[in-house]
């Protein structure tokens, strides 16, 4: 979702934003655009709809150059995906890039109108230009000041970067939910919304905090807390590598981030699974003071972070018995929950930056939770800052919108976490040593799914002119079907829902006929006998069953009934192993129907607006 890239420097930089823009794609986006001050001290503006391609191609006809200047990748919140809307924004001498939304924009707006404004764009981000604009005409003051000021009067998020041509030297950035971090330079220094942006430059960064203001010139950042204090934030080194051309052998993101699943496991396992035990002490001395304490679990998240919480819940039930309780935290953010005693927050996230699930996280500081955990795939991430104890999933950065490598290292995680709280609430030590051996086994247990030819590809043919598909699961394999049905809608664009297979007599049966295929999670498990009558139930009706079933669940092809064998695998990491064919099949499928797999229209891979 959106990226925002600024540069100050001794030499041209409209080279960097582009390449930036470009790092910052996968995250999705709509539109694009940049803007310089140039040798003149005047500003120069490029937008373009659509691709950042297209912004590069017009820089080329008209090209334009600058040693200070801001771009961005827009995920239109307010205002149609056009040239006009497309950022950055313009009020005479200001240049404004803005991620995020300013939900009191309409009463902004129609003051700045009775002031004299006039609006070009049908966004909310534009009444920020013309409030700089106004606050340093009438009000006067540094340029810090004046958005200092101009920030205490917005309502909403933003992660904003202004420019003044008059003062061609300095940007001024400021974040309130929506990250920032400044890459520090030799004699110059660069603003982004996502580090990736700042690897060709720089590995030097700050990460702003929220309500942080920054001023930054080529030679000087400084930093002020939301109270106006000047504060010194870290300067931390980042090790992160990652080329954006680095598909490797792979057609897309998503395809290589599934066949990297063995080895993001085992990175993710590396260094704790130690001597048949389980190492967390990354956690941290206060950690088994929390822990110890916990009587209740509730974990919130969002999209496919959310089907791990649920399958985690399974877990955390019947292998250790806590009460665990899973939410959306779009949901869990706006009702009045109980908190229950002694309850521990776990918050699941692959970027750390979801709008919804940072939300829920602040709120649950004010309720009285007992601590809070994030378990997150970027070490650098709002989210591992802001919780009292954090666990890296390390499968890597992972580029395609479409999560798979953050899912199954998730639930690696989850298993982990299980036992390091089981041993302070008496799990057996038979439970501890299956999942051990379980997670032992799971990278190789992937390996073989992803050699095995299933025939999903052929097998995706059945599903391209297809409108809807049912995924059906009992037990922990349910919010797997749901995994399933999110992949396939996400990436393929056909309707799909998941199912608890033992609800469809309680109405989708209706729904079920030749031409809405169901495909059925079957592990040789306690409720396949269950399951097993749920697909009678299907097969009465002239369904047409896909069955992703244990090899020894006993099953047939049959007419109207088509079986994918799979290996058996230990049960407690079953609903890990099973989710990487219904990955592999939304993949042949949205290939077949040729979308646009690693940027699927509308979404975006970190959600920073709610
Ligand atoms: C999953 O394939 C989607 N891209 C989306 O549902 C995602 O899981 C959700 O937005 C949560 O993102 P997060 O894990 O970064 O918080
Ligand atoms: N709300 C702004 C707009 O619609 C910014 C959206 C974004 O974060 O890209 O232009």
């Amino acid at each position: 979702m959106c990226g925002i890239v600024g540069a100050v420097a001794r030499h041209d930089v409209t080279n960097f934003l582009l390449e930036s823009l470009h790092r910052l794609e996968y995250r999705g986006y709509d539109s694009a655009g940049l803007a310089v001050t140039d040798n003149q001290g005047s500003i120069q503006r490029i937008r373009r709809v659509g691709k950042v391609q297209a912004l590069q191609d017009a820089m080329i006809e008209n090209p334009i150059t600058g040693r200070i200047g801001i771009a961005h990748t827009r995920w239109a919140t307010h205002g149609e995906p056009t040239e006009q809307n497309a950022h950055p924004h313009v009020s005479e001498h200001i240049a404004v890039v803005h991620n995020g939304i300013i939900e009191n924009h309409e009463s902004l707006r129609i003051m700045l109108i009775k002031r004299g404004y006039h609006f070009i764009s049908k966004t909310d981000t534009e009444v920020i230009a013309h409030l700089t604009h106004w606050e340093q005409l009438y009000c006067g003051g540094s340029l810090l000041e004046v958005v200092q000021r101009v920030i205490s009067q917005l309502r909403g998020t933003y992660g904003t970067v202004v420019m003044d041509s008059y003062s061609p030297e300095l940007l001024i950035t400021a974040r309130s939910g929506s990250p920032l971090v400044i890459g520090c330079g030799i004699d110059e220094n660069f603003i982004a919304s996502d580090q990736l942006a700042l690897l060709p430059v720089t590995n030097n960064c700050i990460f702003l905090e929220e309500g942080d203001i920054a001023s930054v010139t080529c030679n000087i950042i400084k930093v002020f807390d939301k109270y106006g204090n000047d504060v010194k934030r870290t300067e931390i080194k980042l090790n992160t590598k990652y080329d954006v051309s680095d598909k490797g052998v792979y057609y897309h993101y998503m395809q290589k981030e599934i066949y990297e699943q063995p080895l993001a496991i085992k990175n993710t396992l590396k260094n704790r699974l130690r001597y048949g035990s389980v190492d967390l002490s990354e956690l941290g001395e206060k950690a088994d003071l929390i822990l110890a304490e916990v009587e209740h679990i509730q974990i919130i998240s969002c999209g496919t972070s959310y089907h791990s919480g649920i399958v985690a819940r399974y877990w955390f039930e019947s292998l250790i018995g806590l009460p665990c309780d899973v939410e959306i935290a779009s949901e869990f953010r706006y009702r009045r929950s109980v908190v229950r005693k002694n309850s521990l927050i776990i918050t699941l996230s692959q970027s750390g930056e979801t709008a919804d699930t940072l939300a829920a996280l602040r709120l649950s500081k004010k309720n009285g939770y007992l601590g809070s955990l994030a378990i997150c795939n970027v070490a650098s991430s709002s989210l591992l800052r802001e919780s009292d104890l954090a666990l890296l999933t390390k499968a890597g950065i992972e580029i395609g919108v479409a999560s798979t490598k953050a899912f199954t290292t998730q639930l690696t995680v989850l298993l982990l976490l299980v036992v390091n709280i089981g041993r302070l609430h008496n799990i057996s030590n038979q439970i501890v040593q299956d999942i051990i051996q379980a997670l032992q086994v799971l990278p190789q247990r992937i390996e073989q799914i992803l050699s095995m030819d299933l025939g999903i590809a052929d097998l995706a043919e059945d599903f391209m002119d297809k409108q809807h598909v049912l995924f059906i699961g009992r037990g922990d394999q349910y919010p797997i079907a749901m995994e399933g049905a999110l992949k396939l809608k996400e990436i393929s664009y056909i309707h799909a829902e998941a199912y608890a297979a033992g609800e469809l007599k309680h109405g989708p049966l209706a729904l079920i006929d030749a031409n809405m295929p169901v495909v059925v999670i079957a592990p040789n498990n306690t409720l396949l006998e269950k399951l097993k009558s749920n697909i009678e139930e299907v097969r009465a009706r002239s369904g047409l069953l896909y069955i992703f079933a244990d090899i020894n669940a006993g099953f047939n092809n049959s007419v109207g009934m088509r079986v994918i064998s799979l290996p058996h695998v230990e049960e407690i990491i079953a609903p890990i192993f099973y989710t990487v064919p219904l990955q592999l099949l939304s993949y042949y499928v949205a290939l077949i129907k040729g979308t646009d797999i690693d940027h699927p229209r509308n979404l975006a891979k970190s959600v920073t607006v709610e």
